[in-house]
């Protein structure tokens, strides 16, 4: 294993047995708003404490973008990280949560961990090395056309989001596919791409934090990741779709033939 994913493991499940102390706690917690419908707990922030001090010790001179304290350092190596990914969910009791966890290497995706603390659900993948799943290897969904199909999205929510792109989208695919499921934590929702429980997947407005590790598993599951127009720009842009490439064709097609709108 690449001596920098077991470091991202390790800091993933030392993460996530914090978290996993306050589930069914969220009466107790301080929450702070960010922004309308955008929270932030103790738990976030001692998370995101507890990775960045492993990441720290093993690699001082790299650089870090996390969630809630923001970017730090320069340098080739990146790391990603939110450390709680479906806050929302955690602070419902909802059970759908996870920590990601991602390393960019001059501008690529080099290593990716997604964590899953309730189902202790580990998915890994370094590049050129494929996805795992607790350490059996995944691929994408063989699907090969939209009837059928099991879509994941995100709903944007807060005050600064244009629906119109996402409602768009979700009116050209419902009548095609088998169903649309939004479970709230884009990171979890891209691992299930990876490993086939997803056909494909949709958002508009993520956070490269949201979606950086997901996107590697994907990849390294054999699937294709993108924004909206088909190109390589999704962290930039914070649009993406992805799915196996039979489908992404489709869904691509899909979401062009929906460009009555312009999409960012
Ligand atoms: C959120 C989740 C959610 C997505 C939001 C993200 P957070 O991340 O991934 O599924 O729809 O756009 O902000 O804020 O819980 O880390």
């Amino acid at each position: 294993m690449h001596p920098m994913l077991n470091i991202a493991i390790r800091a993933a499940h030392a993460a996530g047995d914090h978290i996993i102390k306050y589930v069914d706690r969220a009466p107790d917690l301080v929450v702070k708003n960010k922004g309308r419908s955008d929270f932030v707990s103790d738990v976030d922030r001692r998370a995101e404490a507890i990775i960045i001090d492993i990441l720290r010790k093993a690699y001082p001179q790299h650089a870090i973008l996390a969630e809630e304290t923001g970017g730090q350092g320069e340098s080739e190596f990146q790391w990603l990280i939110d450390p709680l990914d479906g806050t929302t969910n955690f602070l419902h009791g909802f059970p759908q949560f996870a920590v990601s966890i991602a390393l960019k290497f001059r501008g690529g995706l080099d290593q990716a961990v997604v964590y899953d603390p309730l189902r202790q659900e580990l998915f890994t993948a370094s590049k050129g090395a494929g996805a795992y799943l607790n350490k059996k290897r995944i691929r994408v969904s063989k699907r090969r056309t939209l009837q059928g199909a099991l879509l994941g999205t995100g709903i944007p929510f807060g005050d600064s989001q244009d629906l119109e792109p996402f409602f768009s989208t979700l009116r050209g695919m419902y009548r095609e596919i088998a169903g649309i499921r939004r479970a709230g934590a884009a990171s979890l929702d891209l691992a299930y791409v990876a490993c086939g429980r997803l056909d494909g997947f949709w958002e508009f407005g993520l956070h490269p934090w949201d979606m950086a590790a997901g996107a590697l598993l994907i990849i390294e599951a054999g699937g294709y990741v993108s924004d909206m127009q088909g190109g390589g720009d999704y962290l930039e842009s914070g649009n993406i779709f992805c799915a196996n490439p039979d489908l992404h064709r489709e869904l691509g097609a899909l979401i062009k033939s929906r460009s009555s709108h312009t999409f960012p």
